[in-house]
């Protein structure tokens, strides 16, 4: 039986779950709790603190999960719950989305789930000014690919209104951008949290590639639009033609570009500085604010600063 991994952070106390739920132990799926059993609060407590992040469902269920993942990403709007729980729940929802965002994207039905998952997200984002700090708090440093690209997606969707973009087009664009701006570098082998400069020399002209590898891997999905995959070829434009692999400067790029970029590039410095983001910002600035608007930075300050 074929099963799939589901984060931690989606599930909620109190709330019943319409699927199996597993644990994996010694490389065994042991049968943990039963579809319509609700989560008891102190369960998922006691197996947070021994850190597990992952616990798996059945693969046929996927569907259900997707379903009780999205009504998890409704209580966003509700007063009672705690900010800590709603920034658990939308990061690892992020998360999520990440994660399956490449196979989703092969369906109509698969691209509007994603779509309608994501902009409850950015509701949240757009109205709470907190909400960003909220998700960032529960973050810390992303230790792989996915996270980063969550977060990465987190912290633009959270800039963008800041710079006067509201559009939901646009904003849905720059979503699935920031979700699947780094899949080429998954692909090619590159390993996560690491300098440029301290890859092994066989690495380096994939690395340079992997815009493009990752504009290649969904140029065939009939949903990606033409928006998304120019925000992912020039994800890496920095500063005043210092980034690759077209050496563009930053000020011509549309503004969707430059939040993503500027997001994309505090988040990687988080994941080599092993600094979560919302302790980094002096510190970035110093080392590499010179690669991006002053707008957007001060206003990327105070948005960590939850103002
Ligand atoms: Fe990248
Ligand atoms: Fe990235």
């Amino acid at each position: 039986m074929a099963h799939f991994p589901i984060r931690i952070g989606t599930l909620r106390p109190g709330h019943s779950v319409f699927f199996d739920v597993f644990i994996l132990i010694s490389e065994k799926y042991v049968h943990y709790l039963r579809s319509s059993d609700p989560f008891d609060a102190d369960r998922l407590e006691k197996l947070k603190s021994k850190g597990v992040k992952k616990l798996y469902i059945r693969a046929e269920e996927e569907k259900n999960y997707l379903s009780y993942m999205e009504a998890g990403l409704d209580s966003l709007k509700s007063a009672k719950m705690s900010k800590v729980q709603k920034g658990v729940i939308a990061r690892d929802s992020m998360v999520t989305e990440a994660e399956n965002l490449e196979r989703n994207l092969d369906s109509q039905e698969g691209y509007e789930k994603a779509q309608n998952r994501v902009s409850k997200v950015l509701e949240y984002l757009m109205s709470d000014k907190g909400a960003a700090k909220s998700i960032l708090t529960n973050a810390g440093v992303s230790t792989d690919a996915y996270q980063h690209s969550a977060n990465v997606a987190s912290l633009s969707l959270g800039l963008a209104p800041r710079v006067g973009i509201f559009d939901p087009d646009e904003l849905f664009d720059l979503a699935m951008a920031a979700l699947i701006h780094d899949l080429g570098k998954v692909k090619l082998g590159i390993p996560f949290g690491l300098e440029k400069e301290k890859l092994p020399r066989n690495l380096i002209t994939k690395y340079y590639s992997h815009p493009s590898v990752s504009v290649d891997m969904v140029a065939d999905k009939k949903y990606v639009t033409a928006r998304t995959l120019r925000l992912i070829a020039d994800h890496e434009e920095i500063g005043d033609g210092d980034g690759f692999p077209e050496h563009k400067k930053l000020i011509k790029l549309p503004p969707c570009s430059q939040v993503l970029n500027l997001c994309n590039d505090y988040e990687r410095y988080s994941s080599i500085q092993k600094i979560p983001p919302l302790e980094l910002f002096r510190t970035y600035i110093g080392e590499r604010g010179h690669f991006f608007m002053e707008e957007h930075l001060l206003k990327l300050g105070a948005m960590l600063a939850g103002k």
